[in-house]
């Protein structure tokens, strides 16, 4: 389990407990982190009832279930609700997962979530991202060609294909990153899995001319070195990644370059 550390800007207080729905006989206790930067007060824990027999199986039908029924000011992200969009990443009872895919029948007792470990928050459960999205740009997500285009497309063999595998499904939901204690404590240079996974897609395209250089862009101490295996984000993937790996394979091919 990814040892919970709260967001970055929180002094929490005790929030607001919600009625029970009224008539209810099988309710689920769901506490959630909020916070509104307008309002000037500290974030808090407040605590919601769900009735089950009326609401759909999952974390995030929990949350929508909230929003409609009982608080309309709780925020959070959420777009495609199977998993492929990454958008309702967040950290539920202690675990950074995606709540469309998180079944509410996972938790024994009450559910407590909170907004991605160690981000600054937007507001409530939505982090701030700005800073990861840039990281990713930085290692250039795309295919780079010297050559000239060919006429219709490049081509790559099936076993070349198939080295992509196991990188190009991440959803960039950043539950990797936020569980990982080197980007905790330096995120501002270490690039995180989820980076390092996207740059190590890119390096193993057969495809790519730009091999070299993205080597030489990632030969730092903490763009890359940071990573001390410790394997949280390849615990934590809700898409059964392993950017762990993915690092390794990188320090690989750089000392394979120099010898
Ligand atoms: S293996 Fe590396 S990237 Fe993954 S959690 Fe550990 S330090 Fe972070
Ligand atoms: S590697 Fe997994 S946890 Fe990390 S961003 Fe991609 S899908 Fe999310
Ligand atoms: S809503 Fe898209 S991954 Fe959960």
């Amino acid at each position: 389990m990814v040892e919970l550390t709260l967001p970055k800007n929180s002094r929490m207080v005790t929030g607001k407990t919600w009625p029970k729905p009224e008539g209810a006989t099988n309710t689920k206790k769901v506490q959630v982190y909020r916070w509104n930067p307008d309002d000037g007060k500290n974030p808090r824990l407040d605590t919601y009832y769900v009735d089950l027999d009326n609401c759909g199986p999952m974390v995030l039908d929990a949350l929508i279930k909230i929003k409609t029924d009982i608080d309309p000011t709780l925020t959070f992200r959420r777009s495609c609700r199977e998993g492929i969009c990454g958008s309702c990443a967040m950290n539920i009872d202690g675990v950074n997962t995606l709540a469309c895919i998180s079944g509410l029948d996972e938790a024994k007792g009450d559910i407590k979530i909170y907004p991605l470990p160690h981000m600054p928050v937007v507001k409530d459960l939505i982090p701030d991202l700005t800073h990861f999205y840039a990281q990713h740009a930085s290692i250039m997500p795309w295919l780079e060609t010297k050559t000239n285009a060919p006429a219709k497309e490049w081509k790559q063999s099936i076993e070349d294909r198939e080295k992509l595998d196991g990188r190009y499904e991440c959803i960039m939901c950043a539950c990797c990153s936020t569980s990982c204690p080197s980007y905790w404590w330096n995120s501002d240079r270490y690039l995180g899995p989820a980076a390092l996974l996207a740059a190590h897609r890119w390096i193993v395209d057969s495809r790519d001319e730009a091999t070299g250089e993205r080597l030489d862009d990632l030969e730092d101490p903490f763009k890359l070195y940071r990573c001390h295996t410790i394997m949280n984000c390849a615990k934590t993937c809700p898409k059964g990644l392993n950017p762990a790996k993915a690092i390794a394979e990188i320090k690989h091919m750089m000392v394979e370059r120099i010898v």
